[in-house]
């Protein structure tokens, strides 16, 4: 893989050390060509038949690339708007009764958190925090579902393995933001019933892309909350159109084409360089910038081999504006102490110097 070739299709990184892409991935000047491509060709032409099926291409292209990420088949995977609308899919199309217990750790994020807390309130149902680390052990008999981060935002902490014997037992729904494009996933082998993930972090595409997978198992249990035009069968047949009979029926019931296609674009320019070395490459960095951190006396939290460093600072919120003002771009963790860096493959050594020379008091 040629690291430096990669580099130079995001633009971004001419002028910042970009170590923000938990949240934002850097947008490569190949989708944003996309983008204005479809929306040049919208002006110029309008939007009917021929969009719409062009657009339908392209979603189906991005379903075949993500499903392909996640080790799955592209009829088991959902286009959504991102990774808490997976969330709400799966936690929102479940059956419930009054008593039935989620399981899910503590620290997760607020996209996750957010809907469980609406279940909670609107249906009932218990939610339980355990340490992520210890999770399996807290599974009891009232828990119908686990719920967690597959790598932990706030430290980079990655899910232990014994999930996967959960399979079976009790089906687990994990939150893969910091997940999918930033560790390798296969979703057989993490034996989860749910993998929910973005489209605009790891991937680097824009804002109001994601995926959801949904093991066939589950498929038939999971009632579809919003059917719409864009996943029914056959549309036209009125009050009697059903869903996609698979993982289709949860795809987001509006999609943009210039969204769509600028995340295919910049899906293409990471796979063009081969997951496998654009993987390692960021979690072999992000593994120097914690080694290096700590070296310079910080005290970086406890984390796994993911792609997320963070570090206690005595005041987060002024340090990370410090540091973006001398283009070192990272973030702060709401309710912690904490600050966060990202590190991708298009990420250097130079962007690495940079953040710690402008963390030098
Ligand atoms: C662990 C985790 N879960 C969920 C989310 C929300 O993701 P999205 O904006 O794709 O819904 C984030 C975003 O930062 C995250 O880090």
């Amino acid at each position: 893989m040629d690291a430096q070739e990669l580099r130079r299709e995001y633009p971004v990184l001419d002028d910042v050390a970009y170590l923000n892409s938990g949240t934002c991935g850097p947008l490569p000047r190949a989708a944003a060509a996309a983008s204005a491509q479809v929306l040049h060709h919208a002006e110029r032409h309008g939007r009917a038949g021929e969009h719409f099926v062009a657009t339908a291409h392209t979603q189906e292209r991005r379903r075949e690339r993500y499903a392909r990420l996640l080790g799955a088949d592209p009829s088991d995977l959902a286009l959504t708007t991102g990774t808490t609308h997976g969330i709400v899919q799966v936690l929102q199309g479940l059956d419930w009764h009054e008593g039935d217990e989620v399981l899910t750790a503590e620290s997760e994020h607020p996209g996750l958190l957010g809907p469980l807390a609406a279940l909670a309130r609107q249906r009932g149902v218990r939610v339980r925090a355990a340490p992520l680390e210890r999770i399996v052990d807290a599974v009891d008999d009232a828990t119908r579902l686990v719920a967690c981060s597959h790598v932990r935002w706030v430290d980079g902490t990655v899910a232990p393995d014994a999930l996967a014997g959960l399979r079976g037992r009790v089906p687990v729904l994990l939150d893969g933001a910091q997940g999918a494009g930033a560790v390798p996933v296969d979703v057989g082998a993490l034996g989860c019933a749910f993998y929910a993930a973005a489209g605009q972090k790891w991937l680097c595409g824009p804002v109001g892309t994601g995926m959801l997978w949904i093991d066939p198992a589950w498929q038939a249990r999971l009632h579809v909350r919003a059917p719409g035009y864009d996943n029914l069968a056959v549309p036209g047949e009125g009050l009697d159109a059903l869903p996609w009979p698979d993982a289709r029926a949860h795809d987001a019931p509006a999609t943009s084409g210039e969204a769509s296609a600028a995340a295919l674009a910049a899906f293409d320019v990471l796979d063009d360089h081969g997951w496998p070395q654009v993987l390692e490459r960021a979690a072999g960095l992000a593994a120097t910038l914690a080694d290096r951190l700590a070296e310079a006396g910080h005290a970086v939290a406890p984390r796994g081999p993911s792609t997320l460093v963070s570090w206690s600072d005595p005041a987060p919120v002024a340090t990370r504006d410090r540091l973006a003002t001398a283009g070192v771009i990272v973030r702060d963790l709401p309710g912690t102490d904490l600050l966060r860096a990202s590190v991708g493959a298009w990420n250097d050594e130079r962007d690495l110097d940079r953040l710690l020379t402008a963390l030098r008091p």
